[in-house]
């Protein structure tokens, strides 16, 4: 409870301050000290809290998940879907574009000579408020915008979701799907959606009224439990990625559960100015579309089809018959 209290307060003195502190700068250019010592604390607080959730992030993702999740809000059945997307990551990318926006403004005006340094800030607060607007386009909380490709072989296909979370795909799938059956696979373990997501796909397959035609399965994409040669055709939206060292491992396994001649799309997240309006310059640790292509090829894939869907690579990928 005291942890909590003090989160809060920081927050609250962080941007109490820094809206406090420029408007003295703006409106009082004779209080320029106090503007600068209350800038000071503000900028303190918040970088002391970004930094406690940075690290909380890389060295603890689960109390990281944990602690966002207090301020997912809870969407009752009637207020529609629910894919799991907490306040925080929906809005994040905006909270640090107004931060960064700010410094930049307060650098300018007390230090208007350092604009490399103050260009670079303001220009890091764009690419956020980018990045927040990819996110609200791709986690859109209807259902998952996939790219209109040549995939299913008929409309009776069976077609695996691997990592389905919530089902935003699967709800897509399902969408076009009008005879075939959907087999939506997850390890229901994910810190970052509410309760690992499997009562929120249930949910949402309910208000779809999709629940006779799904068929969910608790399994681990690494080690898929189907048999050789078992579907037509496979979706998978922004989970390979998440496979770490393993990635290879996955795509094997979805070329030996589909059919000769089947085909699976594959959406991922790969360096580029998407990425980095959303992952900074972490997005440099991404796998490349030139790896993903290789490592494609290795398992035995051909690849059909590939190209770009809100700012993230798809690649239609087929098991040569
Ligand atoms: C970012 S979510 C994407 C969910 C969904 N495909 C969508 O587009 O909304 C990633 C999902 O992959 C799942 N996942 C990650 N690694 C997995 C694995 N090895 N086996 C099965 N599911 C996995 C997670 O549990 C999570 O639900």
């Amino acid at each position: 409870m005291k942890a909590k209290a003090a989160h809060s307060h920081g927050w609250l003195v962080g941007i109490l301050g820094l809206a406090v502190g420029i408007t003295l700068m703006v409106g009082f250019p004779k209080l320029r000290a106090v503007a600068g010592v209350v800038l000071l604390i503000a900028f303190f607080h918040l970088v002391g809290l970004v930094v406690v959730l940075g690290s909380l992030y890389s060295f603890a993702p689960d109390r990281f998940g944990r602690l966002m999740e207090r301020f997912r809000k809870k969407a009752p059945e009637e207020k529609g879907y629910d894919f799991g997307w907490s306040w925080g990551a929906m809005n994040g990318h905006w909270l640090a574009a107004a931060a960064l926006v700010t410094i930049a403004f307060g650098l300018q005006l007390e230090l208007p000579w350092l604009w490399p340094a103050w260009a670079v800030v303001a220009l890091l607060g764009v690419s956020c408020f980018v990045g927040g607007l990819l996110l609200r386009t791709s986690k859109q909380t209807d259902f998952a915008s996939l790219p209109l490709v040549d995939l299913l072989r008929s409309d009776q296909d069976l077609v695996l979701d691997a990592g389905c979370g919530g089902g935003r795909t699967t709800l897509a799938l399902s969408k076009v799907l009008k005879n075939g059956r959907v087999v939506a696979l997850d390890r229901f373990d994910a810190y970052y959606i509410d309760g690992g997501g499997r009562a929120m796909l249930e949910r949402n397959l309910r208000i779809a009224g999709l629940t006779d035609r799904i068929q969910i399965e608790k399994g681990d994409l690494t080690a898929l439990p189907f048999p050789d040669n078992h579907f037509d055709s496979a979706v998978s939206a922004h989970v390979i990625d998440h496979l770490k060292q393993h990635k290879r491992t996955g795509l094997a396994e979805i070329f030996r559960v589909l059919k000769p001649g089947g085909r699976f799309l594959m959406v991922v997240w790969v360096p580029g100015w998407a990425t980095f309006s959303l992952a900074n310059a972490f997005c440099l640790l991404l796998t490349s579309k030139a790896g993903w292509r290789k490592m494609a090829a290795a398992v035995g894939f051909s690849i059909r089809d590939e190209g770009t869907i809100n700012g993230m690579w798809f690649a239609v990928l087929e098991r040569p018959r």
